[in-house]
């Protein structure tokens, strides 16, 4: 299996992707997730990830707090999109696993500096990932590769008209990350939003008949009256669980390796992906920017490994 840090900031998909995660040992080790601000603060994230490492019946996950705000701006959130806790929807019970006392940085920084080969996964605002490389950059040629949820090109904005949350939180993480040399795989918006939660694909995992699927269908169906009312889409984009597929089953996915610099200087257009898609630059490609999905492969992957959790 591929060593993984997951980066997060639940978020009912993030919720769903910690669960993928957590289901697939075979395929990915989590060495430990990282909770990111962004969504709703750090204080609620932490929370969060432990109360879905209890329901996948990983108690034993270690879970770490990182930054509670982004470098040099003021933290954005979305409880208009997520609900206060940052997972509304189905009824849940405090966590008691512990929080690791050690900081979400410190925990990156020292996992890669003492294992080879660690793949880190974000799925939130890049703060945590950015600070570790600022901080160490020692660590970056250690990374064996960076895939994360953020951007957009076709697709531009859901949170700004030129950007995507994650993006858009946090720009000079991003740029870090972006500029770090290191194997970057984008799934941006022009993925995510080909992966709606369609009413077969909600049934397909309500039908499981677990209490992970119940919570799974009960998270999913507050997620998706947002996007339902704002944009009469048929469900919601399952973002960041596509992030876990694509390490478990790269070939859901196809895309281009493109040069993607990111906006932190315009107010316009802060947090933008300017993702050269159709190699019109001269700048050198940094990032494989994925532009398709298999979006049935998808759904029938996520419900196979949440029925064994
Ligand atoms: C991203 O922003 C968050 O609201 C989601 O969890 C996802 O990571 C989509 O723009
Ligand atoms: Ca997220």
């Amino acid at each position: 299996p591929r060593k993984i840090i997951i980066d997060t900031d639940p978020g009912q998909d993030d919720a769903v992707a910690i669960l993928l995660a957590l289901a697939s040992p075979e395929d990915v080790e989590v060495l430990g997730i990282t909770a990111a601000a962004g969504n709703v603060t750090v204080a609620k994230t932490s929370r969060n990830i432990r109360i879905v490492c209890e329901l996948a019946g990983k108690p034993e996950t270690k879970v770490y707090a990182g930054s509670d705000h982004p470098i040099g701006r003021p933290l954005v959130t979305a409880e208009h999109v997520h609900g206060d806790t940052g997972i509304d929807g189905p009824e849940m019970v405090e966590p008691t696993m512990p929080l690791q006392e050690q900081n979400g940085v410190d925990f990156i920084i020292e996992t890669v500096r003492n294992t080879d080969d660690v793949t880190l996964c974000t799925l939130g605002p890049m703060t945590n990932v950015g600070l570790a490389f600022q901080k160490a950059p020692d660590i970056i040629p250690r990374v064996r590769e960076i895939v994360l949820m953020g951007g957009a090109y076709f697709e531009v904005g859901n949170y700004t008209p030129a950007a995507e949350f994650n993006i858009y939180v946090d720009p000079e993480a991003a740029e870090i990350v972006f500029k770090s040399g290191r194997p970057i795989t984008v799934m941006p918006l022009d993925v995510t939003h080909k992966a709606l939660t369609t009413p077969e694909h909600v049934a397909a995992i309500r039908n499981l008949g677990t209490k992970v699927g119940d919570m799974t269908a009960a998270w999913l169906d507050f997620f998706e009256r947002f996007d339902k009312d704002k944009y009469g889409t048929d469900g919601a984009p399952l973002h960041d669980p596509c992030v876990i597929a694509y390490l478990i089953k790269p070939d859901l996915f196809k895309g281009r390796f493109i040069n993607v610099e990111i906006e932190t200087q315009s107010d316009l257009t802060r947090g933008m992906t300017v993702a050269d898609w159709w190699g019109v630059s001269d700048r050198a490609p940094n990032a494989m920017f994925m532009g398709d999905i298999d979006a049935d492969g998808f759904y029938r992957l996520l419900a196979e490994r949440l029925a064994r959790l």
